[in-house]
């Protein structure tokens, strides 16, 4: 055999190696890739979630703190001193969510994908902790279809870190202007892009565009512009601010790709 062939020989084998590497090794993750995205999700949920709600403590309490001022357009709800409030992503109401601001009686309607949300909140080992509110119902389902809420129902309506990953932003945002009374009012505090013309907005395209992110994080999207959505939605007036979500978190790159927010309130 000359050099040349041995070399050929080499390279092919070589190759061969690494494609049956490459072969074996996708086989395998795409064998596991449900109970991959399941814990991968899961992890992301009670861990970076639960860090990123004790960073935002302070401002929710001070988008919270309007609820204390809002008056039911609910007759009977107006004549005990209580309000209806509707949340979007309301996840299981534990630990550093939102129930626990919530003012007392507050009748509750959560509406959350999470199969797991009626257990958690009406049998749940939690219940205790939101037992100052009223939960009136619990639809397990995508925020885009409230069909089984009537129009002008509810008093305030809440998404916090939940629009990104909503089957459709516009029919949410139509459907929580529906059900909103006349004067109700819409409190969110969401993440949205970088500046654009930055790589960690490339990033968050790149990852939102091919899917990657989604799949991984529950169908959150790094790349939607959630203010320009809210602001076109047809409410009478909506006044926000940006701030930046800083401190420490176990998924440091999890924060750099969701660290700038938006937090205000939309009056219907
Ligand atoms: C990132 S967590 C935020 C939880 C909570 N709002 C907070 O600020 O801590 C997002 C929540 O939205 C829920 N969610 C995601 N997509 C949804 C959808 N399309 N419709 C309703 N809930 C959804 C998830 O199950 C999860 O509980």
């Amino acid at each position: 055999m000359s050099d040349s062939d041995l070399w050929v020989r080499d390279v092919l084998a070589t190759y061969s190696f690494l494609a049956l590497v490459l072969t074996v090794t996708t086989i395998f993750i795409w064998k596991r890739w449900p109970n991959l995205q399941k814990s991968i999700y899961k992890s992301y949920l009670t861990g970076f979630e639960v860090e990123c709600a004790e960073l935002a403590l302070p401002y929710k309490k001070h988008l919270f703190g309007l609820l204390q001022e809002i008056v039911s357009s609910d007759y009977r709800l107006r004549s005990m001193g209580c309000i209806r409030v509707l949340e979007i992503g309301v996840k299981t109401g534990g630990h550093r969510e939102n129930i626990q601001f919530y003012p007392n009686n507050t009748y509750l309607i959560s509406v959350d994908r999470n199969l797991k949300l009626a257990e958690y909140l009406i049998k749940g080992n939690y219940s205790w902790k939101f037992s100052h509110v009223i939960i009136e119902r619990v639809i397990v389902g995508d925020g885009s279809s409230l069909e089984d809420v009537p129009t002008g129902y509810v008093d305030v309506v809440v998404t916090t870190r939940s629009l990104c990953s909503v089957t459709s932003i516009r029919s949410t945002l139509r459907e929580i202007r529906r059900v909103l009374a006349p004067g109700g009012h819409y409190l969110f505090m969401e993440h949205i892009p970088e500046r654009e013309g930055t790589f960690i907005r490339w990033l968050q395209k790149a990852l939102s565009q091919t899917k990657i992110w989604p799949s991984l994080f529950g169908g959150c999207h790094l790349n939607v512009d959630i203010m320009m959505n809210i602001q076109n939605a047809g409410f009478d007036r909506v006044s926000w601010a940006m701030f930046t979500l800083e401190g420490y978190v176990s998924q440091t790159f999890h924060l750099i790709l969701s660290k700038q927010h938006i937090l205000g309130v939309a009056v219907r």
